[in-house]
């Protein structure tokens, strides 16, 4: 959800704010501010809209002065989007600034004791509410920003990632964190970094300190870096170095981050699958979860929670766990799953699948789960994040930084890690066959060459792209393997193209969707040659009978279908089970296209956040 950074060191702040700020829009974007501190006095720019926005007002009044300061891009929780509420926030004194991620769940009554006290606020936000509990413990307790930041937060339930500046104590930014993400960049000149991830500290240092929950960190440009907790013990930082590369987060000549993820993907599946598939030898091998192997073996269960697209992802898992590891699984929505008292024993494997690694429901669940007694394995993709801290064990996506809203690149690395995983269980199980094992690991080492393949029929699928630009509604139709993708084909159409789209089992049709259906519906069939290749064949008829427009999905060289169908796309033959990672490819190109071709903003859809941290 929103984007934090701050800056305390030698530099001047503002270009190093306004510059992180820009990295992290992508975590929300409907309101954004700086505030930086200099010879005692603090200047505040904030407003409603984007960064440009921000530095359009802040190139009107003056760039500030100063080496300290902090700045926020904001998803709104509480109040409406608008200059008011925007962060940074201020105390009642003037002499405090906090920038905030997360929600501050009693707020309320905060704010009524606080009002009584003789506090006036002017936004509805919880973040004000906190700042001025932070003005009001060290006014009446006579502390030090720290003492009264860490007494505050003892008071306060909820999630946060805070920032708070103080204009008496210059030297020092105060960090601190529960529930949501916070980074601390040790730079090399003496100067610290604070983010709420580390896309807007990697072009300056390496060394990061990813807070764990609770802890407070106080950066000192004259003392150095000191870890608290709200408890007031000392802790140990853990100082990592980051693998981010700066290339992967810039848009490398693409129009939008987007399309460079969908035209990664080649390579993104290439790297999930890297040092680990090995059709030379015959073997799969997931280091990240070899000590957990036998867990899976046995497992009465396989539980795979996730939200979103990774929700799509964990579908394509359990078709994947029955059929080649034959162990019953079920797929949650972690939102539901975390407040539906589930029945979960010790003989449960849970897999929690995140791009982010930081989902608020998912990571929820997983302790519910974890409470349990389950083994958790977690499938993510940014490194250091909170979900794979709290599994016992997992393998990483590999995928690289998906900057763009809407998923793409990670759900193809999901789906392959997912298959490597089912995979390598399977084996160890001896449910598969040796002969499926080994064709399989061949199908899958040829996948990347395939998706290459799928993304030159780019220029075909714009042309359908610009025929149903104007639709406001349409169907996508998938079974088995191509159910799930079927709700992610329509998942991206309207997250960024605000088209009303549904995805349905296609025999699912006749029980009440078909009624929708008339010359003016597009219907999207992912209908490659296997198992179900008659039977939506049949589907497909009975939506030309009622005169829908049928776009489908088929293999090379397919010839019933493209008889009937309006536009067909082709696609290169591999396993049914692999298809995933093939069809889903042309659905997200085409919905960047209609997104494109309807004006929308592809890589910051209205009302998203890519990392949603709040419940
Ligand atoms: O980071 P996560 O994978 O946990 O995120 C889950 C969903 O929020 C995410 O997939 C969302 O649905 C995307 N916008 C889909 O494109």
């Amino acid at each position: 959800m929103c984007g934090i950074v701050g800056y305390i060191g030698h530099k001047e702040a503002y270009p190093i704010l306004v510059g992180g700020l820009r990295r992290l829009e992508y975590r929300g974007y409907d309101s954004a501010g700086v505030s930086v501190l200099h010879n005692g006095n603090i200047q505040t720019f904030k407003c409603k809209g984007k960064v440009s926005g921000l530095e359009a007002l802040v190139s009107g009044a003056g760039v500030p002065e100063g080496t300290v300061g902090i700045g926020h891009t904001r998803w709104a929780t509480h109040g409406p989007p608008n200059d008011v509420n925007a962060h940074p926030h201020t105390s009642g004194d003037g002499q405090l600034v906090m920038i905030h991620n997360g929600i501050i769940e009693n707020y309320g009554t905060l704010r009524e004791e606080l009002t009584a006290r003789g506090h006036q606020f002017n936004s509805d936000t919880d973040t004000e509410v906190l700042i001025h509990l932070i003005e009001d413990i060290r006014r009446n307790a006579d502390v030090s920003i720290f003492e009264a930041v860490r007494i505050a937060l003892n008071e306060v339930v909820g999630a946060y990632a805070i920032v708070v500046m103080d204009r008496n104590t210059p030297n020092q930014l105060i960090a601190a964190k529960k529930g949501s993400p916070l980074v601390v960049g040790i730079g090399r000149e003496g100067d610290y970094y604070i983010a709420s991830d580390a896309t807007p500290i990697v072009e300056y240092t390496k060394n990061v300190v990813y807070l764990e929950e609770e802890e407070i960190a106080i950066v000192d440009v004259e003392e150095g870096f000191k870890l608290m907790d709200i408890k007031n013990r000392e802790r140990t930082p853990y100082v990592q170095e980051l693998e981010l590369k700066l290339e992967a987060l810039e848009k490398g000549g693409f129009e939008h981050f987007m399309l460079k993820e969908i035209y990664e993907q080649p390579r993104s599946v290439l790297d999930s699958m890297r040092g680990r598939l090995r059709p030379d030898v015959g073997r799969v091998e997931l280091g990240g979860i070899r000590d957990y192997i036998k867990r899976f073996v046995h497992a009465k269960r396989i539980i795979i929670l996730g939200c979103g697209t990774s929700w799509h992802a964990g579908l394509v898992g359990e078709y994947l766990f029955e059929d080649l590891a034959r162990i019953p699984v079920e797929v949650e929505y972690a939102s539901e799953f975390r407040y539906r008292n589930p029945v979960i024993t010790e003989e449960d494997v849970v897999i929690a699948i995140s791009q982010s690694g930081e989902t608020a429901d998912t990571l929820a669940a997983i302790e519910l789960a974890k409470s349990k007694g389950a083994t958790i394995i977690g499938i993510c993709n940014v490194i250091g994040s909170s979900i794979p801290r709290a599994t016992h064990a997992g393998s990483y996506t590999h995928a690289g930084p998906e900057i763009g809203v809407a998923s793409t690149k990670a759900f193809t690395a999901q789906v392959t890690v997912l298959t490597l995983m089912a995979l390598h269980v399977a084996r160890e199980k001896g449910s598969i066959t040796e002969s499926r094992f080994h064709r399989l690991l061949i199908d899958l080492d040829a996948i990347p060459d395939k998706v290459e393949r799928v993304l030159e029929k780019n220029e075909q699928i714009k042309f359908i792209a610009d025929y149903y630009k104007n639709v406001s509604n349409a169907l996508y139709l998938g079974r088995g393997y191509n159910f799930p993708v079927a709700l992610e084909g329509a998942l991206k159409l309207k997250e960024i193209s605000y088209i009303h789209a549904e995805g349905y089992p296609a025999a699912e049709m006749k029980h009440g969707p078909i009624a929708l259906i008339d010359e003016e519906m597009p219907v999207f069939f992912i209908a490659p040659r296997g198992g179900a290749y008659e039977k939506i064949v049949s589907n497909i008829q009975e939506v030309k009978a009622r005169k829908g427009k049928i776009i489908a999905i088929v293999t090379e060289g397919e010839k019933q279908v493209k008889s009937m169908a309006d536009h067909t796309i082709e696609i290169p033959d591999t396993d049914e089970c692999l298809m995933p990672l093939l069809t889903v490819i042309p659905l997200q190109l085409l919905s960047y296209h209609v997104a494109v071709m309807r004006g929308c903003n592809v890589d910051q859809p209205r009302n998203l956040a890519k990392s949603v941290t709040v419940e």
